[in-house]
């Protein structure tokens, strides 16, 4: 008999990895369910709820032979032997523990409707990022009932980066699978080593107890974190003395004990997770009384903030202290390249601070302008928006690259320099334009961590 699968979540986490699992397993169902109708009907369709590069084709390949979305949240649950559960757990708004601890609202609700709606064992598979021991909650929760229904479960979380979802889930570089260690925990563990035994090899696939796969999950992000808020911070000192981050990154990354990814200096970082994990961690050392170890982990968000915030301060410094109806044009609004997530976007912080200093600000983004609408549909002042670059430019004293995408590299950059108001400025906050060319073309560009290049 077809085994099934049921994912809960049909994210920018569950769509794509399950539609990875159904393409590299034949043999298994799998079912993706939502609540939210709208996404659902997308994942049927070829314009998809969320840009991924290659995840069409990789849906593609399964929808409809053992790939399925539906809103039959009771129905999937029911008939599967393995429900990943794949919801949001953003940061608590409100109540204790608001602006630090995990909201498990989402989980708490799908743990409760796998247990009124199953009618046979399941093994439950933790795929959101949780706090460790939560699992401890989830049994809990589960067998709580006294029914002879057994639950398992295991912790599967998940690694990928936006933008390269679908390389990340092809090769990855590691599966981690958590379980308790009991006969029966290490027997649903293997069950879900089976199904990514399939594509990915043996050496590739870590099992673990189940506190440490939850907490490995929030560690790497920590870290990840971590890097980008130590080459910012080493950026503004660059910016003192002369010395390029590019250079020293090269130089410092060249160390094998250190390695060379993640050491581009920004202006911040953004995105869903970073932020949301490491106040998550830090909630969890404080709950722990280990206020040092949270006091450590602040630090990354509290350097992230300043790299933003020196961002901006520096564009209206050296606009002449003043950016009354000046008009910006902001390359890149999502927090990423090859992405229309904006979610954390560092161009949601600038926009808005632009806009309190009452410039005119103007939006341009090849995937994300959308979601921009919607993250500044409550800000001072109107921002405007257009996926033209050139557009955007026109009439604009300053740019400020917000994304590293790779297509304003290849824009016809003296045609927007002849369009520009002068002074012309470009504040490149991703480091991805050639500066000694613009600044040739007239510009006075200012780099993330090196010294400015200016005509006055
Ligand atoms: P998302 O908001 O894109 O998707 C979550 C989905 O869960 C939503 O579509 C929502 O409608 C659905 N949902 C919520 N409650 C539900 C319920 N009771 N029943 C059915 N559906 C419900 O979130 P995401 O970005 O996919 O992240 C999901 C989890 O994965 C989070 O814990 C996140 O930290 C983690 N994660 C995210 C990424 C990433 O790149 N986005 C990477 C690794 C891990
Ligand atoms: C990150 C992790 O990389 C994934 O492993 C993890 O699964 C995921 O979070 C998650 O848990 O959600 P993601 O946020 O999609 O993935 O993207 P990253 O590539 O990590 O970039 C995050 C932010 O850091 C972006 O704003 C990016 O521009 C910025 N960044 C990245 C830098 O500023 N400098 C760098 O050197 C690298």
């Amino acid at each position: 008999m077809t085994k099934c699968i049921a994912c809960i979540g049909a994210g920018y986490v569950g769509g794509p990895t399950m539609a990875m699992i159904a393409m590299k397993c034949p043999q298994y169902n799998v079912h993706v369910v939502d609540v939210n109708e709208a996404r659902i009907a997308a994942w049927q369709t070829d314009d998809l709820p969320i840009y991924e590069p290659g995840l069409l084709d990789v849906v593609k390949a399964a929808r409809g032979r053992n790939l399925f979305f539906s809103s039959e949240i009771d129905a999937a649950i029911r008939e599967a032997e393995v429900v990943f559960v794949s919801v949001n757990t953003p940061t608590k708004s409100f109540g204790d523990g608001a602006g630090r601890a995990a909201d498990l609202q989402f989980w708490e609700k799908v743990a409760r409707q796998i247990v009124r709606v199953a009618t046979s064992p399941k093994i439950v598979v933790e795929k959101s990022t949780l706090p460790v021991k939560t699992a401890q909650t989830m049994e809990t929760i589960l067998n709580a009932a006294g029914s002879r229904i057994r639950f398992e479960v295991i912790s599967n979380p998940e690694f990928l980066a936006e933008g390269t979802a679908i390389q990340d889930l092809l090769i990855p570089d590691r599966v981690l699978i958590g379980s308790r260690e009991t006969p029966e925990g290490i027997q649903a563990r293997q069950a879900i080593v089976d199904i990514y035994a399939n594509w990915v090899p043996a050496e590739k696939i870590v099992t673990s107890n189940i506190w440490s796969a939850e907490l490995s999950k929030l560690v790497a992000n920590a870290f990840l974190a971590q890097r980008i808020s130590s080459i910012n911070s080493i950026s503004a000192l660059c910016e003192k003395t002369e010395a390029s981050v590019l250079e020293v990154a090269r130089a410092v990354g060249m160390d094998s004990r250190i390695g060379p990814r993640f050491l581009s200096a920004s202006v911040g970082f953004g995105g869903s997770c970073f932020r949301k994990d490491i106040l998550n961690l830090v909630y969890i050392c404080e709950s722990y009384g280990l206020h040092e170890v949270a006091r450590y982990w602040e630090g990354v968000l509290a350097m992230n903030e300043y790299q933003e915030n020196r961002f901006v301060r520096a564009m209206i410094r050296y606009m002449f202290n003043t950016i009354v109806d000046k008009r910006i044009a902001l390359f890149g609004f999502a927090f990423k390249a090859e992405t229309s997530d904006t979610r954390q976007s560092p161009a949601i912080f600038v926009a808005r601070k632009l806009l309190e200093e009452r410039a005119q600000v103007v939006i341009t983004d090849p995937k994300a302008l959308e979601n921009a609408r919607r993250d500044l549909a409550d800000a001072t002042g109107s921002a405007q928006f257009t996926d033209d670059p050139y557009e955007a430019a026109r009439g604009a004293h300053a740019i400020a690259v917000m994304t590293e995408w790779q297509l304003y590299r290849s824009l016809d950059w003296e045609r927007i320099y002849a369009s520009m108001e002068k002074p012309a400025f470009v504040f490149d906050g991703r480091n991805v334009l050639n500066h000694r060319e613009l600044f040739g073309i007239g510009f006075n560009v200012f780099p993330i961590g090196s010294p400015p290049l200016k005509h006055f």
